[in-house]
């Protein structure tokens, strides 16, 4: 008899973002004229730029012709779109990225699940409290947890990192052994970011202790203000200790399209083993590569007129944050994020738990949004509000949740 992967009966519940997404349909059938606003999972709602549509097309087209098609794409990606990541998002900002680091996937989402495969099964996890649930659910299943702790809400062998009020929603450095750190700045899901000094005592802490950071910059193009990074290769020695994720979800409404890339400096290291040739060799045998259409719709997003376009989407959502944070704050909440992210967190009123007020949001408001407590133990009595809806959504979720 084939045994199952017995790591998988240590995650309680399903996904968190499944398990939002059933509720909401469970309510809507038994309230079928109820209007809701969905200001749960971070999922866009702008249609793609016009810019980044006309390269799309024209890539269909080339498919369309023998001089022009293109069957697999390479398994790191077209030097076309590796060239223009290189450029813009690093060797613009100070880093020295090259294109040969960096290694175009389908999602930050994929790679942050998948990146852990790079490390020995009885590596030590640390991870922020809360957190984005891929990065524990992917470790969990690889083994590199003990069981789950209903009472804690934690795992056992994974270090937690608890990012709340008090410490200004940024994490202690571990003082027990943490192999993998796994950071998200600006963070999802508390929307606060992390300065570029503090971010260097890390990076150090990282090179010192011969840990790896795996920081997850997806919401990077959110950021409004000087003095926080865009990339932790902005850190001195962040090359010999970090990954970074990015992606093109939030950054260019992308979530529907999937495009992301992971940067692995050559000179990131354990031993000889190198973890860029390493992932180059995970690639070429699990991954045939990032569709031609959706890496010239990439590329699209650093032309200038694609960027000029991509900005004034994440401009419309930024003003929405502030439109969320600002209202909620004048309704007497404390809530926090917003400013360099489009993910407002505030506190829950009266001291509720986070999944009781998604149920009284949701029957009393029709507004969704995702519990604190579903990204750990220490969000509980928090609460999540995405940016990522329409002006008009946005004000009207703020409306309805005045008057209840
Ligand atoms: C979120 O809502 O946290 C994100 O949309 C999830 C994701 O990007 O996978």
């Amino acid at each position: 008899m084939f045994r199952v992967n017995e790591n998988f009966a240590k995650l309680p519940g399903s996904y968190l973002f499944a398990t939002i997404a059933k509720k909401v349909a469970e309510y809507k059938e038994a309230h079928p004229e109820s209007e809701i606003i969905r200001l749960g999972i971070g999922d866009v709602t702008q249609p793609i730029a016009p810019a980044i549509i006309e390269a799309m097309h024209k890539a269909v087209d080339e498919m369309g012709r023998a001089e022009t098609f293109r069957g697999y794409a390479p398994e790191q990606g077209y030097d076309f779109l590796r060239e223009v990541i290189a450029k813009n998002d690093f060797q613009a900002r100070g880093c020295d990225i090259s294109a040969d680091e960096i290694f175009v996937s389908d999602g930050a989402k994929c790679d942050s699940g998948n990146i852990q495969e790079l490390f020995s099964a009885d590596s030590v996890i640390a991870v922020c409290d809360p957190v984005y649930p891929v990065y524990v659910d992917s470790n969990v299943m690889a083994g590199r947890s003990g069981q789950y702790n209903a009472e804690s809400g934690r795992f056992d062998r994974i270090v937690y990192m608890p990012c709340r009020e008090e410490n200004g929603f940024l994490p202690e450095l571990p003082k027990e052994r943490a192999d993998i750190i796994y950071l998200c700045f600006p963070n999802n899901p508390t929307g606060e970011a992390i300065g570029k000094e503090e971010l260097q005592k890390w990076v150090d802490y990282a090179n010192e202790h011969g840990s790896v950071i795996i920081y997850d910059a997806a919401y990077e193009a959110y950021i409004s203000e000087d003095g926080i990074p865009h990339s932790i290769y902005e850190c001195e020695g962040a090359k010999t200790c970090a990954i970074e994720l990015r992606s093109f979800s939030k950054k260019a409404g992308f979530t529907g399209v999937r495009l992301g890339f992971s940067v692995i400096p050559k000179e990131l290291k354990c031993g000889d083993a190198s973890l860029n040739a390493m992932w180059f060799r995970r690639q070429g045998s699990k991954y045939n590569g990032t569709p031609y259409i959706v890496q010239r719709a990439g590329e699209a997003v650093y032309s200038p007129e694609g960027s000029r376009q991509v900005s004034e989407q994440i401009a419309r959502y930024m003003k929405n944050a502030g439109t969320i944070l600002n209202g909620l704050k004048g309704l007497g909440y404390t809530a926090y994020g917003g400013v360099n992210s489009p993910y407002i967190w505030l506190k829950t009123p009266a001291g509720m738990k986070s999944w009781d007020f998604f149920d009284f949001l949701l029957d009393k408001a029709n507004v969704v949004g995702t519990p604190g407590a579903g990204f750990g133990p220490s969000g509980e009595g928090y609460f999540r509000l995405t940016a990522f809806g329409t002006y008009e959504n946005s004000l009207k979720a703020l409306d309805r949740i005045a008057r209840i």
